[in-house]
């Protein structure tokens, strides 16, 4: 097999984790039954799916001068990843978020601070063009600085690289980034974030996806948790199924799929196989406990592909 190449420029973030029997409300203390830091963030979480699900991966992010630098460069190493494009900020703190799950269901609420990976520069960017350049997929979200993000869009939009943009967490993005976009990879919330107004039924969906198809994106692919995924593009539409597994813990759960999906199409499966292939990584990555950790490997993935 021929190895894809995907190029991630995204947050690196540690993660601070509890488990607890429920999600406390306003005020309230709960007893938690697990606490683990680890690596997380969206964008590193991405580049771990996609590295573990077969590509040759680069990883462009930045950490900062501080006691959870080391855990960035500690992961990256440990999973076997070049660090070469992994920048440092000497006064900002690495990102970090809080993550709260409930142990009965899987889901989570977060609150994350960027810190260093909202600081990515122009220069950073340029130093790394080489590598989007010679991507087959670059693939971004929105934890970093939207200037940052806006400049690698540019590099590989000039460069015919097809990109992928998971709209996640929550934000606005310009009609001139979306009309560069091949692949936007919204949930319903923050899809009704970007085009203002709520989407929820299967109707509001389609409506949802012409708003972004009328943008200039080329392919929508919803994501919808426990139901799978819908595509919409100007000549298909179809939902994909999730696989059914044993739900432990959703987080990272849509990183999975975004890393999964860069690699099938980095590896130029057709559109349907390369969707099944990151519900497939998505599906894996719930089945265990945390983030970055939790991403499956190719024989794993292949392997419940084979099975369904
Ligand atoms: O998508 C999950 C990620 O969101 C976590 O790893 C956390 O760091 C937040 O960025």
């Amino acid at each position: 097999m021929v190895k894809g190449k995907v190029c991630v420029l995204g947050s690196f973030i540690v993660d601070l984790m509890m488990r607890a029997p429920r999600l406390p409300v306003p005020g309230e203390t709960v007893k938690g039954t697990i606490f683990k830091i680890g690596p997380g963030g969206k964008g590193s979480n991405q580049g771990v799916a996609a590295h573990r699900a077969g590509a040759d991966t680069t990883m462009i992010t930045k950490i900062g001068n501080d006691e959870f630098a080391p855990i960035a460069l500690n992961s990256f190493e440990g999973e076997g990843m070049i660090t070469d494009y992994i920048f440092k900020d000497e006064t900002a703190d690495t990102g970090a978020a809080l993550i709260m799950v409930d142990e009965n269901t899987g889901q989570n609420k977060i609150i994350v601070t960027l810190g260093a990976s909202d600081k990515l520069t122009q220069e950073e960017i340029d130093l790394a063009s080489e590598q989007i350049i010679n991507s087959d997929i670059l693939l971004i979200q929105l934890e970093t600085n939207f200037d940052a993000l806006e400049y690698a869009v540019s590099i590989a939009y000039a460069n015919e690289v097809p990109i992928i943009l998971n709209p996640a967490p929550a934000d606005m993005v310009s009609d001139e980034v979306l009309a560069r976009i091949d692949y936007l990879t919204p949930n319903e919330s923050e899809a009704s974030v970007l085009c203002g107004f709520p989407v929820k039924t299967d109707e509001d969906l389609r409506k949802a996806g012409l708003y972004f198809l009328d943008k200039g994106v080329k392919n929508v692919i919803f994501t919808l948790g426990e139901k799978g995924a819908f595509l919409m593009n100007r000549t298909q539409q179809g939902m994909f199924p999730a696989f059914d597994v044993n739900i432990i813990d959703t987080t990272g759960a849509g990183d999975a799929f975004n890393g999964g999906l860069a690699v099938a199409l980095a590896e130029k499966m057709p559109l349907d196989q390369a969707i099944t292939f990151a519900n497939a990584v998505g599906a894996l990555n719930v089945t265990k406990i945390g983030t970055a950790p939790a991403m499956p490997f190719r024989e794993e993935i292949n392997l419940l592909i084979e099975e369904n």
